[in-house]
């Protein structure tokens, strides 16, 4: 079977056993604080099992991209290593919530591996949770009776906590797993070591690849578990290994889901890839392998999270993604000699092989290729300079060790990777510190943790069981009750509350427009809300401090003032997005968006700069629409092809459901969840007040709309009349401007032309006081010039002869400065030093410099040390 072919008979499979088959939500998660990257197919089902919200239906199938790079899971230093780990995966999964439990999961599972795909029963073990006592949680002894009706008992194998009880994160949902594992050795090898006992050893041929969880617990912050309100299935099978044993190969780069990249790579650097069946391969050969598979394993990872819209950058997830695609290059460059981009031409076969499953990397293609050629070039000159560094630092060092901080600083600052150091410097006979490394590392990493520490605390629930309602669209305030609350600490932020409501008016963060702000008043007290935000599903409210009595009714109300302006804004947003693509053109797609009260920002892919012609264009375009007065047109559940049929824009990255939410203004139609205006004409008017570049192929813009429009308006005229009456009122404001420079340019080269002259006669003057002292030529003189006149003219005076040393002083307002020339012969035979020279002098006028030995100049604070320093000026001829 082909890969494709592979993934389509799983979801066939569970859509044959009553499962709704849903889409891969996007590898880059957007309201979970926990969470940066999907690292499991439950992850977007994460409510459901918590009880938060309820799935649209009790049976789910899909194929998961997940990402393993940070948290709890992270392979990402193990990639490359061996031939079963990955950045990117898809994990192929299905659920149940509430629904069927262990013995389904368990014989299902059994029947499609066995039945459909045809795996061999006698290479399958599984896995069953032999209990735990410290946590008081028993044997799963119905798991072990479904297996016993289907396996052999010794293809059974007891594995305890760390293996067969599956935990998403250090919070959160979890429970006891079974896992089935299968055992690709040859017939040899399986006739003398029994298949059972390498389960779960990290032998490269005998993995694990279908984990069936039975969630039962919620593991609190205080490392207790709490039972679910229902009983939940969630499996993952990891694709790519899959694929592996059903194409009867021992290492999942031998399958059809790497190989195309495989050879585009020996292609494009001419270096060969040697299958895992090529035994007793050279080092070198093992290296050339391994750069391979770290590259054709980590361009998956960064096309595909850049098509969901998380581009490489400095912080979070972005800095994630960064350091992969990083590792990846340096690998090439370090093993396979690449000295150019290149990674960037394996999107193509990336996008022909998986574009028609995920359409997202097809569509993007271009975007993502730019995106990471850039990211190439970029960190290829850092390699480069870099590399410079290291000789300099080598070139200062006695002895073989270069010390650990430079190695650290070169990592830091460069991004220069530790082991690429350490392998430079063995090839000079060097090393460095690993110590004073790894001392520095830590320092650093302490240092950022306790900026960035958080302690959250478990929920206080109230009322159990609510459902929260966002009422939102409707209205500004609602009467309230508090359902829960939990406290969290942070360095950065202090101590806030999040208090969890019935329903709420307050509109969570999200789709780039900012959280609500209000208060929540009761008869006694009125609370703060300072921000809102979403997390799986439950609208969090932030306060600074609680209510006394939270068990109150409150009315919730929403400032109304903030959010009018972002609604304007918001709504201003979706006009310019269209305004865009008409008159940039269809390439453009939203790479981010903000939306506050203040102003609006834009981030689109476009390769160009926005020119004033298209600026004014994009601004004429939505204030016609503005002028017109559209009337908004909300639909709130409109089934999700319907809209897409209507042209609705929709965003890469984005989850959504069947049914969506569409804003229509005019032929504007956009999916959003956002607050808008009711009508165009309330925006009154928009303007654009920046443009520029934030990534290759990235252009961003911010526009203000509404009030901000005023005061930037009245701001201008101020200004204007400001200048209008500096320049007494002309008729024509702007060319007296121009006139006012051109004289200003004219008058520039005539004092420029005069100093000159001036100077010209100086020298003559100089010259003719020169006093010979110890055969030298010596003067020390205040002169009449701008600093750069002064030391112009001791640099010209001393080329004039030989034997010389001039000290010129100069004084412009209040800053004092020498300039020293000694003549060369001087310098060599008796030992001056300009440098030496303008530090001590410099001292008269509080002041210090340097410069070459036979010339140097040194500034100042004090003009009444000049005379001072011009008589101690001799002493050094003396
Ligand atoms: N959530 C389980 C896993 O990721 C299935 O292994």
């Amino acid at each position: 079977m082909k890969s494709q072919d592979i993934r389509k008979a799983y979801l066939q499979f569970f859509e044959s056993k009553g499962h709704l088959i849903v889409p891969s939500a996007p590898i880059v998660l957007k309201d979970d604080p926990t969470l940066m990257f999907n690292n499991s197919g439950m992850a977007q089902f994460k409510e459901f099992f918590l009880g938060n919200a309820t799935p649209k239906s009790k049976r789910i199938a899909d194929t998961q991209k997940c990402l393993r790079v940070s948290g709890k899971h992270n392979d990402l230093e193990d990639v490359g290593f061996d031939t079963y780990h990955h950045t990117m995966f898809e994990m192929l999964g299905n659920w149940s919530f509430g629904d069927y439990f262990k013995k389904e999961a368990i014989t299902w599972s059994w029947e499609l591996l066995t039945q459909v795909y045809q795996l061999p029963k006698d290479r399958l073990y599984v896995t069953v949770f032999e209990g735990d006592e410290k946590e008081s949680i028993p044997r799963s002894t119905e798991a072990l009776a479904c297996w016993k009706e289907l396996v052999p008992e010794k293809h059974i194998v007891f594995g305890n906590k760390k293996d067969n009880f599956w935990e998403m994160g250090e919070q959160g949902p979890c429970g006891p797993c079974t896992e089935i594992h299968f055992d690709g050795r040859s017939d040899v090898e399986r006739n003398a070591v029994a298949g059972e006992t390498l389960v779960n050893k990290d032998h490269p041929d005998v993995i694990e690849i279908w984990n069936n969880v039975f969630m039962m617990f919620n593991r609190m912050k205080d490392g207790s578990l709490q039972p679910l309100p229902q009983r939940h299935v969630d499996t993952g099978m990891g694709f790519e290994r899959l694929v592996r044993v059903i194409q009867n190969k021992s290492s999942n780069y031998d399958t059809d889901v790497f190989t195309p990249l495989i050879e585009k790579v020996e292609q494009i650097t001419g270096f060969k890839y040697t299958s895992n069946e090529v035994k007793n391969i050279s080092e070198e050969q093992n290296k050339t392998n391994i750069a391979i598979r770290v590259i054709v394993d980590h361009v998956r990872a960064v096309a595909f999270a850049i098509a969901d819209g998380q581009l490489p950058s400095n912080t979070g997830a972005g800095y994630v993604i960064r350091r992969i695609l990083r590792r990846a290059i340096r690998y090439g460059f370090t093993f396979l000699n690449t000295k150019e981009p290149f990674i960037n031409k394996l999107v193509e076969v990336l996008a022909n092989q998986m574009g028609e499953f995920f359409p997202e990397i097809k569509s993007q293609q271009q975007l993502v290729t730019n995106v990471i050629r850039e990211e190439e070039a970029s960190f290829l000159r850092t390699l480069e300079q870099g590399l410079q560094l290291l000789d300099n630092v080598v070139s200062k060092t006695n002895g073989k060790e270069v010390s650990g901080e430079k190695a650290f600083e070169l990592y830091d600052t460069f991004g220069f990777p530790k082991d690429l150091t350490a392998l430079i410097l063995k090839e000079k006979g060097m090393m460095f510190n690993e110590n004073e490394f790894d001392a520095s590392m830590k320092a650093q990493k302490d240092r950022s943790r306790a900026a960035s520490e958080v302690s959250t605390e478990d929920w206080k629930v109230l009322i159990p069981g609510n459902i929260e309602t966002f009422v939102g669209y409707d209205q500004t305030e609602s009467e309230v009750k508090i359902t829960r609350i939990r406290k969290v600490d942070s360095k950065k932020d202090g101590v806030l509350y999040q208090i969890v409501l019935d329903n709420t008016p307050f509109y969570p963060e999200g789709g780039g427009q900012v959280g609500d702000k209000g208060t929540l008043v009761s008869a006694n007290e009125t609370i703060d809300i300072i921000d809102t935000k979403k997390e799986n599903n439950l609208i969090l409210h932030f306060a600074k401090q609680l209510p006394e009595n939270v068990e109150a009714g409150f009315v919730a109300k929403v400032n109304t003032d903030l959010r009018t302006s972002t609604s304007k804004n918001h709504s201003a947003t979706h006009l310019m997005h269209l305004a865009l693509r008409t008159i940039l053109g269809t390439h453009v797609e939203q790479k981010g968006s903000l939306v506050n009260p203040n102003y609006l920002r834009f981030d689109f892919s476009h390769f160009s700069k926005v020119t004033n012609e298209e600026i004014k264009q994009v601004e004429d375009f939505v204030n016609a629409r503005i002028e017109e007065q559209l009337q908004l047109v909300e639909y709130r559940n409109l089934p999700i092809q319907e809209a897409m049929a209507k042209g609705a824009m929709a965003l890469f990255g984005e989850k959504y459901g069947d049914t969506v939410r569409m804003i229509e203004f005019g032929d504007s139609r956009e999916l959003c969840g956002g607050i808008h205006v009711k009508n165009t004409g309330e925006i009154w008017h928009f303007k654009i007040i920046s443009e520029g570049a934030v990534a290759a192929g990235i252009r961003r813009i911010e526009a203000i709309t509404g009030d901000a429009v005023k005061t930037y308006f009245t701001q201008q005229e101020t200004d204007l009349d400001a200048i209008k009456e500096t320049l007494k009122n002309p008729q024509d404001t702007l060319k007296a401007v121009v006139s006012l420079q051109d004289d200003n340019a004219k008058l520039r080269k005539q004092i420029e032309q005069l100093l000159k002259e001036k100077a010209k006669g100086l020298k003559g003057e100089l010259v003719s006081q020169l006093q010979e002292i110890n055969g030298v030529k010596f003067l020390a003189t205040q002169v009449d010039l701008n600093p750069e006149g002064a030391k112009d003219l001791a640099y010209e005076l001393g080329t004039l002869g030989t034997n010389l040393f001039l000290v010129l002083a100069s004084a412009e307002e209040d800053k004092p400065m020498l300039s020293c020339y000694i003549s060369k012969e001087l310098v060599a035979e008796k030992n001056l030093n300009a440098g030496t020279v303008v530090r001590e002098l410099g001292k008269y006028i509080q002041g210090g410099g340097g410069g070459q030995p036979f010339f140097a100049t040194a500034g100042g604070k004090n003009v009444t040390g000049i005379k001072e320093a011009l008589e101690k000026a001799v002493d050094f001829v003396k």
